[in-house]
């Protein structure tokens, strides 16, 4: 019997046991995934627990993410890449290793989405600097992709990244994000705009290119405003739940030792959750 649980503080909304219990019952697996609120005072001790509490592993959520990637002892890339886990397992020695899985499941997500998205030799624009920026512009880069144009309301912030990063990563104003943005391959938005109807990005995509792709990771509501006015443009969108989704998959498989499928059933149940909110 595995057992494997989501931290954060607060924890209550986090849609990630819905998820693995999905999986968990799917595959037949006799384990278990539940939440735990851990408040900042006690983060250090749960994580120096995780074998005495048996459990194969956790889930990292806000705010521990940065002190789940100080903690461990072996790090993957992905996590040194945006500073920060969201994924914690247990070696075979006793080890606590920790990934950010956000770049997979955002990547993975869109080339489920939009295959071709890398067609045109174009360059990627991002809207927005904190650690899920850091997180996709990571996986952009890894693809292989040439420039990334990086708009941040904070140009601090922005330089901070881009500087983290290396030359591919270029900072343009805030105020020039649709306009800097017409030849983009794929514009993403990575601020929390929109998120439960607040705020808008205004977004003009009157010149944008008929083929760009436009991803919010946003996913409540699931039809954001940017999504639905993308569309209101004809452009392929990409829907934040899919990155959720997928960003789940190698922990199932850490813990659990099945990698999971992220099927039509699990997306309808998660976004029926969403919808019922
Ligand atoms: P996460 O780690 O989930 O990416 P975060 O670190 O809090 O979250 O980053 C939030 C992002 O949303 C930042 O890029 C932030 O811009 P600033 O760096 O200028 O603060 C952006 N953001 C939040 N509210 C915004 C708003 N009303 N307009 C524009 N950008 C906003």
């Amino acid at each position: 019997m595995k057992h494997a649980c989501v931290i954060g503080w607060p924890i209550e909304h986090s849609r990630s046991p819905a998820i693995h219990g999905y999986w968990l019952k799917r595959y037949g697996v006799e384990g278990s995934y539940t939440k735990r609120a851990v408040p900042p005072k006690d983060i250090e001790k749960f994580l120096g627990s995780l074998a005495s509490e048996g459990l194969a592993g956790c889930n990292v959520t806000i705010p521990h993410k940065e002190t789940a990637f100080r903690f461990a002892e072996v790090r993957e890339e992905s996590a040194f890449a945006v500073g920060a886990a969201n994924t914690l397992w247990l070696d075979a020695d006793g080890r606590l290793c920790a990934a950010n899985t956000d770049t997979y499941g955002y990547m993975a997500y869109l080339m489920v989405k939009a295959p071709d998205w890398r067609l045109r030799a174009a360059p990627v624009s991002i809207l927005g600097a904190g650690g899920a920026a850091r997180a996709i512009v990571y996986g952009f880069l890894e693809a292989g992709v040439r420039e990334i144009r990086l708009f941040n309301r904070s140009t601090e912030r922005a330089n901070a990244l881009a500087s983290a990063f290396g030359p591919r990563v270029k900072v343009h104003p805030w105020d020039e994000r649709s306009r800097g943005s017409t030849e983009a391959s794929v514009l993403i938005n990575t601020t929390s705009v929109g998120l439960k109807g607040a705020g808008t990005l205004d977004m003009d995509f009157t010149d944008f290119h008929p083929d760009c792709i436009v991803s919010d990771i946003v996913y409540v509501p699931l039809e954001t405003g940017l999504i639905r006015e993308a569309r209101r443009h004809g452009l392929r969108t990409v829907d934040g739940l899919g990155m959720l989704l997928h960003q789940a998959v190698p922990g199932f498989e850490k813990w659990f030792g099945i990698r999971p499928e992220v099927t039509v059933e699990l997306y309808n149940l998660i976004a029926a959750d969403i919808e019922a909110t």
